[in-house]
């Protein structure tokens, strides 16, 4: 008779994982605080993938259960990713601004048996962490090693690195360094500041007292990225000559009205810019600006988040809605399509994503808004932060 029992609550569960269902997606990212328009921008790429493509894979409906981390806080993202699993039983994991709140998620997936499907969060040991972790977003690597080819070439032989003291930062100073240093140059200091730095001026000072012909930064987006662009041109070194070479985080397109023209010419390298011009991107833009209540505030964790439903639609859709970590991670290996940001893959040996990364520059339209001008393309960039690494 137990046995009995057993096996029919057994088939039980098996038919109602494999009946229509909702299927949860649990969302980590910063919706209130001062990077809450980083996390707003998630949440218009989830609604713009809805808009676009529905909310049903095959005869499952996908539910978002968003939570909120305001800045970076690992033992915060742990206890809600272990609450999102537990009580509010999701089957995905994703979101994840700051690398630190992703690599504190980490641990649960496997025991949990739930894929986590990285959004934004950008340091390449990430993956590493998990075979359960797939990324769509970027890595400070990949985004860090075109520009400094970039700044050689525009004759800028002496630089100075200034990031913010955790792992993407120092993952891009070491992405940097090496490029910068095979193709000529010298980096003559490298500065790491505390991720909560907000008054810019000493390190301003060291750089004019560095002699460095241009300075190399990154900063996770945010009042952080605008803080510190403002007061390199606010310090004089824009006028001395001093040339400021970033990945695009420093660039995002919600921070440029604030920037004005003091932004006007700058370079930096990035996987995604509002203005790429493809059928792709346009529909993703019209949606994603109806999804955020100002459109002017659009920005790159929009695409990360619309790709990363994606990515979980396919997951869905290998698994039946049934809940099999490994199997939904084995069925978006290799998967290819095409984002708004390009051509795009997931590489299925790391689980990031292969993608081309652009040179923009800022640049200003006839009815004088700024926006990021794609000037040149490096294809099929994986992430070689990875390689670095073994
Ligand atoms: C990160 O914490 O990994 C991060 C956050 C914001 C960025 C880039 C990387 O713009």
């Amino acid at each position: 008779m137990k046995i009995w029992l057993g096996a029919a609550a057994a088939a039980l569960i098996f038919a109602s994982s494999a009946a229509a269902d909702t299927i949860k997606v649990g969302v980590i990212g910063p919706f209130s605080g001062p990077f809450a328009l980083q996390g707003k921008n998630f949440k218009a790429g989830i609604d713009a993938w809805f808009a676009l493509h529905g909310k049903s894979v095959g005869d499952h409906t996908v539910e978002v259960v968003y939570r909120d981390v305001p800045q970076a806080d690992p033992a915060q993202s742990k206890a809600l990713a272990q609450e999102l699993v537990v009580k509010e039983k999701v089957q995905y994991l994703a979101g994840f601004y700051f690398t630190p709140d992703a690599m504190a998620a980490t641990p649960l997936l496997k025991q949990a048996n739930v894929p986590m499907v990285v959004m934004n969060a950008a340091t390449s040991a990430i993956v590493t962490k998990s075979p359960y972790v797939v990324r769509t977003s970027f890595t400070t690597w990949q985004t860090s090693t075109p520009i400094a080819k970039v700044a050689f070439d525009a004759g800028v032989k002496k630089m100075i690195s200034v990031v913010s003291d955790y792992g993407p930062g120092v993952d891009a100073e070491n992405a940097f360094k090496a490029a910068y240093t095979a193709a000529g140059g010298t980096v003559v200091e490298t500065v790491r500041m505390p991720l909560a730095t907000n008054d810019f001026s000493p390190i301003m000072q060291r750089v004019k007292d560095s002699g460095a012909e241009g300075v190399f930064a990154f900063l996770p987006s945010g009042p952080t990225t605008l803080g510190f662009v403002k007061a390199f041109n606010d310090n004089g070194l824009k006028a001395k000559g001093v040339k400021l070479f970033a990945p695009g985080d420093l660039t995002q397109e919600s921070d440029l009205p604030a920037l004005g023209e003091s932004a006007l010419g700058m370079q930096t390298t990035f996987h995604y810019a509002i203005s790429h011009d493809s059928p792709e991107n346009k529909a993703f833009v019209e949606a994603a600006a109806k999804a955020i209540s100002n459109p002017k505030e659009l920005s790159f964790p929009a695409v990360g988040a619309y790709d990363g439903m994606y990515v979980i639609s396919k997951m869905i859709e290998a698994t039946g809605g049934k809940q099999d970590a490994e199997k939904a991670v084995e069925a978006v290996k290799g998967l290819s399509w095409t984002s708004p940001r390009g051509p795009v893959t997931i590489d299925p040996e790391s689980r990031h994503i292969t993608q081309t990364i652009y040179l923009r520059e800022v640049a200003k339209t006839a009815d004088g808004s700024y926006y990021n001008k794609e000037i040149k393309s490096f294809e099929k960039q994986g992430d070689p932060g990875l390689a670095a690494a073994k």
